[in-house]
């Protein structure tokens, strides 16, 4: 089949390696002339492991289609996916101007029966308001809408979407659903067949479910601080439990990224626009938003109380490992409170260097993680990269001012650490 993908960010272009990896003919629709040309290259706007090399393979048979040219891609194609960016706005609010912007020009293109289908997280009734814009700008045209959600997560993207739990095709027609049923034949995980303010709603609830897991644990090691426990342990003896589940019970900073962030407030922000006062999400948020000031108060306290002048290492910029996002990144809005209370920190990341230098001012840039270290009175690990697992935390101790790690998601022994003779503070650990 041939489609267009309207967007490549991380849903956009691994939706279109993997669907043209399946077989398809995929155009994927960019707006930045730039990175298409490079992109025609081979060369990725993000990073993403495994992903270049499938947006190679098929963009070297023509299966892949780099273009900014609308027309050919989307009268050609039987689906369209909608996979740009749904940003907040300070209210809270999605911001929907991509979408907008991006239906105009499909709407004027349309020619033969296609299948719109949103794959960005958008608000609840968000398919009918795409449905009016075309409507409006090109009134003969024949077309269904849907809704079909992404849940991979950056950095194992590829992975997600190529073996994805369930499929969820939200449609009020028989006629879409088949085109779309098709589309994923080759794909394993359960269908969801369901209309599409509840394919809508099914993803903003997932994304506010996990964060809530998040918090919660998160909750939980700050009471095992207080108390003396190991949130380690307590997490490893309730994901046992099948009807809790393994997974998302790893207590650190608090979540961030492009995606929990903006969806919680976005959904919190849809129940109050339809008079409901969510008010668990309200609390989840408010976690989340003091757990960067814990990890602040964390590096405070292992200089003794002031931080004005003391120089701290950071590492690790990115949200969370093998991606070089930084949206949201709890380690960028720690940075941005050491600075205000006069610390000096120097700052490495493998590969979010060059996204973190707009964010960040005031800062070292070191070269590599030894150099940030020197001179360090604290260190913060920030997430779980695993390449910092590795590092002769022995030989370190010589090259920092004062051997003091805060491991913000406690990927690091304790014993271990302190048996090295570095003071050691993680989260929620004895
Ligand atoms: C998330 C959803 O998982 C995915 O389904 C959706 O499509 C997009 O949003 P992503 O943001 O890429 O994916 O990353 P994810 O691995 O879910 O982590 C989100 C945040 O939660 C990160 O800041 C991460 O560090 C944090 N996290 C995750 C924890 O703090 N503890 C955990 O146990 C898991």
């Amino acid at each position: 089949m041939k489609l267009a993908i309207v967007g490549a960010g991380y849903v956009g272009l691994t939706s279109a390696a993997v669907f043209s990896d399946l077989g398809h003919t995929v155009y994927a629709v960019m707006r930045n002339r730039a990175k298409m040309n490079k992109l025609q290259q081979g060369d990725l706007p993000i990073y993403e492991p495994g992903l270049e090399e499938v947006v190679r393979r098929n963009g070297a048979v023509g299966r892949l289609i780099p273009t900014l040219d609308y027309s050919e891609a989307v009268s050609e194609s039987e689906v369209v996916f909608l996979c740009v960016g749904t940003p907040s706005l300070p209210s809270g609010e999605a911001d929907l101007s991509q979408i907008d912007t991006a239906v105009a020009e499909v709407a004027k293109h349309l020619q033969s029966y296609t299948v719109i289908v949103n794959k960005s997280t958008v608000p609840i009734g968000t398919a009918e308001r795409v449905r009016k814009i075309v409507k409006e700008i090109n009134p003969s045209a024949q077309f269904d809408m849907a809704s079909c959600p992404e849940f991979l997560r950056e950095g194992t993207a590829l992975k997600d979407t190529l073996e994805p739990d369930r499929v969820v095709i939200g449609t009020n027609s028989r006629r879409a659903q088949e085109l779309l049923l098709a589309v994923h034949e080759k794909l394993p995980g359960e269908r969801v067949l369901t209309d599409i303010k509840s394919a809508e709603m099914i993803k903003y609830a997932s994304n506010a479910f996990l964060a809530t897991k998040i918090s919660f644990i998160n909750e939980i090691a700050n009471v095992c601080e207080q108390v003396g426990a190991d949130i380690k342990d307590v997490a490893y003896g309730m994901g046992l439990d099948k009807r809790i589940g393994k997974y998302f019970l790893d207590a650190g900073l608090g979540w961030g990224g492009s995606c929990f962030p903006k969806d919680v407030r976005a959904l919190h922000n849809i129940a109050l626009t339809n008079d409901y006062d969510f008010k668990l999400l309200k609390a989840v948020i408010d976690v989340n938003n003091d757990q960067r000031y814990r990890a602040v108060t964390k590096v405070r306290q292992a200089v003794g109380g002031n931080l004005d002048g003391q120089e701290i290492a950071v590492l690790v910029l990115a949200f969370k490992p093998d991606t070089d996002d930084i949206r949201d990144s709890p380690a960028i809005q720690i940075i941005h409170l050491l600075l205000k209370e006069g610390a000096r920190v120097r700052v490495y990341d493998p590969v979010a260097m060059e996204n973190s230098r707009q964010k960040l001012s005031g800062v070292v840039f070191a070269p590599d993680a030894t150099s940030a270290l020197e001179g360090a009175m604290v260190v913060l690990l920030a997430t779980e990269w695993g390449e910092f697992k590795d590092l002769d935390w022995q030989s370190l101790k010589q090259v920092v001012a004062a051997p003091r790690l805060i491991n913000g998601r406690n990927m690091l022994d304790p014993i271990k650490m302190r048996t090295l003779g570095w003071h050691y503070v993680g989260v929620g650990r004895p």
